[in-house]
Protein backbone atom coordinates (compact mmCIF):
# COMPACT_ATOMS: atom_id res chain seq x y z
CA UNK A 1 0.00 0.00 0.00
CA UNK A 2 1.06 3.31 -1.05
CA UNK A 3 2.39 5.59 2.07
CA UNK A 4 1.12 9.32 2.03
CA UNK A 5 1.69 11.98 4.11
CA UNK A 6 -0.61 15.21 5.44
CA UNK A 7 0.29 18.42 5.97
CA UNK A 8 -1.47 21.82 6.70
CA UNK A 9 -2.94 23.59 3.61
CA UNK A 10 -0.65 27.09 3.15
CA UNK A 11 -1.86 30.21 0.76
CA UNK A 12 0.52 28.40 -2.00
CA UNK A 13 -1.52 25.39 -2.34
CA UNK A 14 -4.32 27.15 -3.82
CA UNK A 15 -3.75 25.60 -7.00
CA UNK A 16 -3.92 22.00 -5.44
CA UNK A 17 -7.16 22.58 -3.90
CA UNK A 18 -8.43 23.62 -7.01
CA UNK A 19 -7.49 20.52 -8.91
CA UNK A 20 -9.34 18.62 -6.12
CA UNK A 21 -12.13 20.95 -6.19
CA UNK A 22 -12.28 19.60 -9.85
CA UNK A 23 -12.27 16.20 -8.87
CA UNK A 24 -15.06 16.80 -6.02
CA UNK A 25 -17.19 18.09 -8.73
CA UNK A 26 -16.56 15.20 -11.02
CA UNK A 27 -17.52 12.94 -8.45
CA UNK A 28 -19.24 11.00 -11.01
CA UNK A 29 -18.01 9.75 -14.60
CA UNK A 30 -22.04 10.21 -15.87
CA UNK A 31 -21.83 13.72 -15.50
CA UNK A 32 -18.09 14.61 -16.18
CA UNK A 33 -17.44 18.51 -16.90
CA UNK A 34 -13.83 19.30 -18.02
CA UNK A 35 -11.75 21.44 -15.68
CA UNK A 36 -12.33 24.75 -18.00
CA UNK A 37 -16.30 23.56 -17.51
CA UNK A 38 -15.87 23.31 -13.69
CA UNK A 39 -13.40 26.65 -13.46
CA UNK A 40 -15.88 28.85 -15.55
CA UNK A 41 -18.77 27.69 -12.34
CA UNK A 42 -18.54 30.53 -9.64
CA UNK A 43 -20.81 27.82 -8.14
CA UNK A 44 -17.58 25.73 -7.64
CA UNK A 45 -15.10 27.91 -7.83
CA UNK A 46 -16.20 30.05 -4.47
CA UNK A 47 -14.87 27.00 -2.65
CA UNK A 48 -11.38 27.96 -3.59
CA UNK A 49 -11.22 31.53 -4.75
CA UNK A 50 -9.02 34.05 -2.30
CA UNK A 51 -8.00 30.84 -0.33
CA UNK A 52 -6.61 31.12 2.02
CA UNK A 53 -9.30 33.77 3.89
CA UNK A 54 -10.30 34.12 7.67
CA UNK A 55 -12.00 30.83 8.59
CA UNK A 56 -10.32 28.63 5.40
CA UNK A 57 -8.39 25.92 7.19
CA UNK A 58 -6.95 22.34 5.69
CA UNK A 59 -5.31 19.56 4.71
CA UNK A 60 -3.05 18.05 2.10
CA UNK A 61 -2.40 14.51 0.97
CA UNK A 62 1.25 14.22 -0.81
CA UNK A 63 2.97 10.64 -1.71
CA UNK A 64 6.42 10.23 -0.51
CA UNK A 65 8.07 12.51 -3.91
CA UNK A 66 5.79 15.16 -3.22
CA UNK A 67 3.03 14.81 -5.42
CA UNK A 68 -0.16 15.84 -4.34
CA UNK A 69 -2.63 12.80 -4.76
CA UNK A 70 -5.87 14.11 -2.32
CA UNK A 71 -6.57 17.51 -0.21
CA UNK A 72 -9.71 18.42 1.99
CA UNK A 73 -10.37 21.81 3.48
CA UNK A 74 -13.66 23.97 4.95
CA UNK A 75 -14.65 27.55 4.70
CA UNK A 76 -17.11 29.65 5.96
CA UNK A 77 -19.57 31.36 3.75
CA UNK A 78 -21.97 34.57 4.25
CA UNK A 79 -25.89 34.16 4.11
CA UNK A 80 -25.85 36.31 1.10
CA UNK A 81 -23.48 34.33 -0.65
CA UNK A 82 -23.99 30.74 0.44
CA UNK A 83 -22.18 27.32 -0.61
CA UNK A 84 -24.34 24.71 -1.76
CA UNK A 85 -24.11 23.36 2.13
CA UNK A 86 -24.66 26.48 3.92
CA UNK A 87 -26.34 25.54 7.25
CA UNK A 88 -25.92 29.00 9.45
CA UNK A 89 -23.54 31.63 9.67
CA UNK A 90 -20.22 30.31 11.55
CA UNK A 91 -20.92 26.73 10.35
CA UNK A 92 -17.76 25.75 7.37
CA UNK A 93 -18.34 23.72 4.97
CA UNK A 94 -16.06 21.06 4.26
CA UNK A 95 -15.03 20.40 0.78
CA UNK A 96 -13.49 16.54 0.05
CA UNK A 97 -11.31 15.03 -2.70
CA UNK A 98 -8.79 12.35 -3.80
CA UNK A 99 -7.31 11.88 -7.06
CA UNK A 100 -8.74 8.53 -8.50
CA UNK A 101 -5.90 6.18 -8.52
CA UNK A 102 -5.17 6.46 -4.82
CA UNK A 103 -8.93 6.19 -4.00
CA UNK A 104 -10.37 2.90 -1.76
CA UNK A 105 -7.49 3.22 0.24
CA UNK A 106 -8.30 4.81 3.34
CA UNK A 107 -6.91 7.99 2.11
CA UNK A 108 -10.33 10.33 2.09
CA UNK A 109 -11.55 8.63 5.63
CA UNK A 110 -7.92 10.42 6.98
CA UNK A 111 -8.21 13.32 5.12
CA UNK A 112 -11.96 14.10 6.68
CA UNK A 113 -10.46 13.15 10.19
CA UNK A 114 -7.82 15.33 9.75
CA UNK A 115 -9.97 18.24 8.83
CA UNK A 116 -12.58 17.62 11.16
CA UNK A 117 -9.48 18.19 14.18
CA UNK A 118 -8.55 21.16 12.39
CA UNK A 119 -12.40 22.39 12.49
CA UNK A 120 -12.61 21.31 16.07
CA UNK A 121 -9.30 22.95 17.61
CA UNK A 122 -10.95 26.13 15.25
CA UNK A 123 -13.77 26.17 18.07
CA UNK A 124 -16.68 25.57 15.37
CA UNK A 125 -19.50 24.13 17.13
CA UNK A 126 -20.61 22.07 13.63
CA UNK A 127 -19.58 21.67 10.44
CA UNK A 128 -21.27 21.12 7.12
CA UNK A 129 -21.12 19.44 3.33
CA UNK A 130 -23.17 18.79 0.36
CA UNK A 131 -22.97 15.63 -1.48
CA UNK A 132 -25.09 13.69 -4.41
CA UNK A 133 -26.86 11.27 -2.60
CA UNK A 134 -26.01 8.79 -5.00
CA UNK A 135 -22.16 9.28 -4.22
CA UNK A 136 -20.49 6.60 -2.31
CA UNK A 137 -19.08 9.48 -0.16
CA UNK A 138 -22.63 8.97 2.00
CA UNK A 139 -21.33 6.13 3.86
CA UNK A 140 -17.99 7.78 4.29
CA UNK A 141 -19.39 10.49 5.69
CA UNK A 142 -22.26 8.57 8.00
CA UNK A 143 -19.91 6.26 9.47
CA UNK A 144 -17.34 9.39 10.43
CA UNK A 145 -20.95 10.62 12.47
CA UNK A 146 -22.35 12.93 9.81
CA UNK A 147 -26.36 13.15 9.16
CA UNK A 148 -28.39 14.68 7.38
CA UNK A 149 -29.81 17.82 8.01
CA UNK A 150 -31.74 18.74 4.69
CA UNK A 151 -32.20 17.01 1.18
CA UNK A 152 -32.39 19.28 -1.67
CA UNK A 153 -33.00 18.09 -5.14
CA UNK A 154 -30.28 15.50 -5.50
CA UNK A 155 -28.01 16.59 -2.76
CA UNK A 156 -27.60 16.14 0.96
CA UNK A 157 -27.01 18.34 3.24
CA UNK A 158 -25.12 16.72 6.05
CA UNK A 159 -23.87 18.18 9.75
CA UNK A 160 -21.15 17.13 12.05
CA UNK A 161 -21.40 18.02 15.73
CA UNK A 162 -18.19 19.18 16.71
CA UNK A 163 -18.85 19.36 20.80
C1 LIG B 1 -15.16 10.37 -1.75
C2 LIG B 1 -13.66 10.17 -1.77
C3 LIG B 1 -12.99 11.43 -1.23
C4 LIG B 1 -13.32 8.97 -0.87
O1 LIG B 1 -11.91 8.85 -0.83
P1 LIG B 1 -11.20 7.43 -0.70
O2 LIG B 1 -9.77 7.66 -0.37
O3 LIG B 1 -11.51 6.61 -1.89
O4 LIG B 1 -12.01 6.85 0.57
P2 LIG B 1 -11.54 5.75 1.62
O5 LIG B 1 -10.68 4.73 0.95
O6 LIG B 1 -11.02 6.43 2.83
O7 LIG B 1 -12.94 5.05 1.95
C5 LIG B 1 -13.79 5.63 2.91
C6 LIG B 1 -15.21 5.07 2.74
O8 LIG B 1 -15.77 5.57 1.53
C7 LIG B 1 -16.65 4.56 1.01
N1 LIG B 1 -16.11 4.13 -0.28
C8 LIG B 1 -14.89 4.45 -0.79
N2 LIG B 1 -14.78 3.94 -2.04
C9 LIG B 1 -15.93 3.30 -2.29
C10 LIG B 1 -16.44 2.60 -3.42
N3 LIG B 1 -15.71 2.45 -4.54
N4 LIG B 1 -17.69 2.11 -3.37
C11 LIG B 1 -18.44 2.24 -2.26
N5 LIG B 1 -18.02 2.93 -1.15
C12 LIG B 1 -16.79 3.43 -1.18
C13 LIG B 1 -16.66 3.43 1.99
O9 LIG B 1 -17.70 3.69 2.91
C14 LIG B 1 -15.30 3.59 2.64
O10 LIG B 1 -15.26 3.04 3.92
P3 LIG B 1 -14.72 1.51 4.14
O11 LIG B 1 -13.35 1.48 3.49
O12 LIG B 1 -14.67 1.39 5.61
O13 LIG B 1 -15.69 0.65 3.44
C15 LIG B 1 -13.13 9.87 -3.20
O14 LIG B 1 -13.83 8.76 -3.72
C16 LIG B 1 -13.25 11.05 -4.15
O15 LIG B 1 -12.40 11.92 -4.22
N6 LIG B 1 -14.36 11.08 -4.91
C17 LIG B 1 -14.59 12.15 -5.87
C18 LIG B 1 -14.83 13.45 -5.16
C19 LIG B 1 -15.99 13.38 -4.20
O16 LIG B 1 -16.98 12.70 -4.43
N7 LIG B 1 -15.84 14.12 -3.10
C20 LIG B 1 -16.88 14.24 -2.11
C21 LIG B 1 -17.84 15.27 -2.55
S1 LIG B 1 -19.03 15.61 -1.28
Amino acid sequence: MAVYSIRDAAAEDVRVLTDMMVEAANWSAAGFRTRADVLADTQHTRYVHGWRRPGDAGVIAETQDGAVVGASWFRLFPADTPGFGYVAPGVPELILGVSPIHRAQGLGRQLLQATVLLARAAGYQRISLSVERANHAVALYRSEGFTTLDRRGTRDTMVLNLR
